[in-house]
């Protein structure tokens, strides 16, 4: 008799199984809203079948022993898989090893219910784009949502259905290694960028077989590490947070952001991910968000170390609480959460939103359909690494570069010159050009500036190569040999920086000079007298004072990915006339940091002739290179701003124009850069606001009237009472090609 009714459960079960999984195939007359509540009724069938071990396996997250980033805890996974005690991996990819995994789970555990695969798609999944930083500098919305539609479709062909990207920390510590998966110090731009990469990871829409989830990452203000060291907390006022850090994750999440990721910091003395204020007050009451929450890795784990939490239960608990759904990687969920629940000590309710959050994910990707519809093999070989692919690396790479200096007009330089030497540590550093966090690509691949260099010239060309030194050691003996090379030559390419992991996470620096005695070789080469260009390729501002004052020509190159050698080679013989502009403020010293554009004024503001102003010692106020700088092969000239109105009433937009001309003698790019200043306000406002940008192509002579609309939402911040709104008063406008040199024009809003 048992045994009848145990055959009849599973008959049972099967049947209702069978019912969930054929009862969310696509219907495409259905309107959203009935297909959403026809997912919600399909989650909740799920969730009335599983036992409380089952739902505490949904929400969680382990690593496969493919590729980590710490402690890998749980060796035994796959048994975990087995018995249902997880319920999404991370670092697993491969359309085969995925559907091997996704097997595991469907065929063996009691419910069948489909993993979810996750990975750290950042800059690419094996075709690799600029670090997120360098393509920042692009200012080019089109080529960052496509670097992240492209990464996705590789992706999502090897099994992924979810990237922990985009990474929308703001950051203006360049201490701070992780400043490279960022897109740099500004808000506005930051908000913008955050959008683009949401929208090209997600394509058109989850479960469109070419897209994944996006996962807003670190929620929130990791960027603001005390003292740039990772890791490291985080203490600012509620205003700063609200107008400084929390606009790009908003962002993201307005543009359909499916996932968020908690950060590593704690903020105001509790760390994200038990922080309710921030998974629930905010993210989900405030800003609707519908998707799930992650933790970061171990994050759980680490509120023991945080000391908010003493033991394993309480730091599940704490975490739960707060609003955070899936633990990644700490195994405190599964450890702890049951025991909770019997005692009566947290509502089995809360476990079944996180679930429900979690299992409408895997409905929404279309996994209940069919568990293996992202792991294809035929179709992960016809997608990975496409030319089409590769050729838009190239020229999202050459659109992040920025041309720092360029006296004497060194460059471009001419593919004949007779003798070119190609110098440097990063001059043919292969692993060194797809940056840090480049998932799965493969760096064997990647193209040096050297083979980029030698695949430019012309046969009468002849191109010499020396390493001269170590990226990062103390070694001189390989100086003379690169002297001697470039005293062969007739012009120099000198390419100096940081290795990529100098940069990413765990990467902190106190200083930022070149590492080991690359500055030496660059004194040394520079005694030759040879005309010269220094190539850079690093993950942060570096303070290269010397170089500015002494060498022609700079070039800022950051990591450029698969395609990096041949981008900069496009740059530096003219096929690319550069356009890109920092999206990082460049300091002259590392004492200057925190330093970014939108400083405010002080009650002291520098005076040169008056010691008790705000200022140092022994360095002057201004960066090296300012936000928003960068050359060009030709010139730009910007007329003076005429505005719609002098007053505005606060229902008013207005419009200011101003005529950019290329006064120089080739076609080229310029960002048109839009600056606000709140002159006086119940709360003090910043020297200067980025608020919108326009790229505009321009051939030699042509000019263009560029107008801007000023909304009130532009002129709106959280006044004192921190309600968000305007203030009525003078405003200053400034347009130009850098935060620095700028035209300035008034206007009053009433
Ligand atoms: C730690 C990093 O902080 C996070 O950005 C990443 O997504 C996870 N590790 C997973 O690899």
């Amino acid at each position: 008799m048992k045994k009848y009714h145990a055959v009849m459960n599973r008959i049972y079960l099967l049947v209702i199984v069978v019912a969930i999984f054929t009862g969310c195939q696509k219907n495409s007359n259905t309107s959203p809203s009935s297909a959403n509540s026809r997912v919600d009724g399909r989650v909740d069938s799920v969730l009335a079948l599983m036992t409380l071990e089952e739902k505490i396996g949904q929400l969680t997250l382990f690593t496969s022993d493919y590729d980590v980033t710490g402690p890998t805890i749980r060796e035994n996974y796959k048994d975990d898989i087995k018995a249902g005690k997880v319920g999404a991996i991370f670092n697993a990819f491969g359309a085969d090893y995925t559907r091997k995994l996704q097997e595991i789970a469907v065929k063996e555990t009691r419910l069948h219910i489909p993993l979810l695969f996750g990975y750290d798609v950042i800059h690419g999944h094996r075709t690799i784009f600029p670090i997120p930083l360098g393509e920042s500098c692009s200012w080019d919305l089109n080529v960052m949502q496509q670097s992240a539609r492209i990464a996705a479709e590789e992706a999502s062909a090897e099994g992924l259905h979810w990237t922990f990207a985009p990474m929308c920390d703001i950051a203006r510590d360049p201490r701070w290694g992780r400043m490279a998966e960022g897109a740099g110090e500004d808000t506005y731009l930051g908000s913008r960028i955050a959008e683009a990469r949401v929208k090209g990871f997600q394509g058109e829409g989850i479960g469109a077989l070419n897209s994944v989830l996006a996962c807003v990452k670190h929620f929130a203000a990791y960027g603001a590490a005390q003292a740039g060291r990772d890791y490291h907390t985080t203490d600012m006022s509620d205003r700063v947070l609200r107008e400084v850090y929390l606009p790009p994750y908003k962002a993201a999440i307005d543009a359909g952001a499916a996932t968020v990721m908690t950060s590593f910091n704690e903020l105001d003395g509790i760390p994200a991910t038990g922080n309710k204020y921030l998974m629930t007050d905010i993210l989900r009451k405030e800003w609707n968000f519908t998707g799930f929450v992650v933790t970061d890795y171990t994050s759980i784990m680490e509120l023991l170390p945080h000391g908010i939490a003493e033991d394993t239960a309480s730091a599940a608990a704490l975490a739960l609480e707060a609003g955070v759904d899936m633990d990644m990687q700490a195994g405190f969920y599964n450890d702890a959460l049951e025991k909770l629940v019997k005692e009566g000590k947290l509502k089995e309710g809360l476990i079944d939103e996180a679930v429900r959050r979690i299992l409408r994910k895997k409905f929404e990707l279309g996994l209940f359909d069919d568990p293996y519809r992202y792991s294809n093999v035929e179709r992960e070989k016809s997608t990975v690494m496409k030319k089409e692919f590769l050729d838009a690396a190239r020229d999202g790479a050459r659109k992040s570069i920025v041309l720092l200096k360029n006296e004497k007009q060194v460059l471009p330089l001419s593919k004949s010159i007779k003798r070119l030497a190609v110098i440097g540590p990063l001059a043919d550093a292969r692993r060194e050009m797809i940056g840090s966090w480049s998932a799965a690509g493969d760096w064997t691949k990647a193209v040096t500036l050297l083979e980029g260099i030698k695949a430019a010239v012309t046969s009468s060309t002849q191109v010499l190569y020396a390493r001269g030194c170590n990226i990062n050691d103390d070694t001189t003996k390989y100086f003379a040999q690169a002297i001697q090379t470039a005293k062969q030559a007739d012009v120099v390419v000198l390419a100096v920086g940081e290795a990529a992991l100098m940069t990413g996470e765990a990467a902190s620096r106190t200083a930022l000079d070149l590492p080991g005695v690359q500055q030496k070789l660059v004194e040394e080469i520079q005694k030759t007298g040879k005309p010269m260009v220094v190539v850079l390729s690093n993950g942060r501002p570096l303070t290269i004072n010397w170089i500015n004052d002494n060498i022609p020509a700079i070039v800022e190159t950051w990591f450029l990915g698969t395609q990096a050698g041949y981008a900069i080679a496009d740059v530096l013989f003219g096929d690319y006339n550069p356009s890109g502009k920092l999206t990082v403020t460049f300091p002259r010293a590392v004492g200057q940091v925190p330093i970014h554009y939108s400083m405010k004024n002080t009650g002291r503001p520098m005076d040169a002739n008056n010691k008790y102003t705000s200022k140092y010692l022994d360095e002057s106020n201004e960066p090296l290179y300012p936000f928003g700088y960068g050359l060009s092969y030709t010139t730009f000239t910007y007329g003076d701003i005429s505005l719609s109105s002098p007053q505005i009433t606060q229902q008013d937009e207005l419009k200011v124009t101003c005529k950019v001309t290329n006064t120089g003698k080739r076609a080229g790019e310029e960002v048109v850069q839009l600056y606000i200043h709140d002159l006086v306000g119940s709360v003090t406002r910043p020297v200067k606001e980025l608020k919108n940008f326009q790229k505009i192509m321009l051939q030699p002579g042509e000019s263009k009237e560029i107008t801007f609309t000023i909304t009130q939402h532009d002129l709106s911040f959280y006044r004192k009472d921190m309600s968000f709104g305007v203030e009525p008063g003078k405003f200053e406008v400034y347009i130009g090609g850098n935060s620095r040199d700028l035209k300035k024009a008034a206007f009053m809003l009433r």
